[in-house]
């Protein structure tokens, strides 16, 4: 989620998504499942606890350092996290240029880096994710993530709203969970 960020809070073993979120993946996420982290934080160390193989992306230098140091003091291993070192300004770019070269699929993708940034996993999760795959959005109720959200029309859609109250817009987490695609070939015979 968004927000008022603050590099010194402390780094709680937790996403920082909606409680009904947390809870769908403490239920669903699965030892022997891969996943792909655009956004490092809490949850770098929440999925290492729950799934065999994480990618972690970030592109805040200070921010990457704070969770390279969580990984090492927690002798967490199954992490390779990514600093994308870039002077754009356009990060969404750098995120899309990085993924497109990606030449690896997983179970799950979250798309959590700076707001504003978080289409393009989306754009790209199709690549990305093995059939029968989640890709999780968090604020996705946005305006500006409309657009690619229009990519995923065809794929199952889960909401979990936030508690009421909170003061900033667009708060939910949408997992959105790719389609088995259909074995075309299933007949052909060579020759
Ligand atoms: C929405 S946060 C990522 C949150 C993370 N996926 C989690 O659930 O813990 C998006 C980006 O904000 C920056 N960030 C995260 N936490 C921060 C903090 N406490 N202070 C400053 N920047 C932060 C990092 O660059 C991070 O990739």
């Amino acid at each position: 989620m968004n927000g008022m960020l603050n590099i010194m809070k402390p780094l709680k073993n937790e996403p920082w998504l909606t409680k009904g979120a947390i809870k769908f993946l403490d239920d669903n996420l699965n030892f022997e499942d891969s996943l792909l982290e655009i956004g490092s934080g809490g949850s770098t160390l929440y999925f290492s606890q729950k799934v065999k193989k994480i990618v972690s992306i970030e592109f805040n230098e200070i921010w990457y350092k704070r969770i390279f140091d969580a990984l090492i003091d927690n002798k967490i291993k199954n992490v390779t996290l990514i600093l994308l070192k870039t002077n754009s300004k356009n990060i969404s770019k750098v995120y899309n240029t990085y993924l497109k070269g990606l030449n690896e699929k997983f179970n799950w993708i979250i798309s959590d880096g700076v707001d504003g940034t978080r289409g393009a996993p989306i754009i790209l999760a199709n690549k990305l994710l093995y059939d029968n795959g989640w890709i999780i959005l968090d604020n996705y109720n946005r305006s500006k993530y409309k657009k690619c959200l229009s990519y995923l029309k065809e794929w199952k859609e889960i909401i979990f709203n936030a508690e009421s109250g909170r003061k900033y817009s667009g708060s939910g987490t949408a997992f959105y969970k790719k389609p088995k695609s259909p074995n075309l070939f299933n007949d052909y015979r060579e020759g």
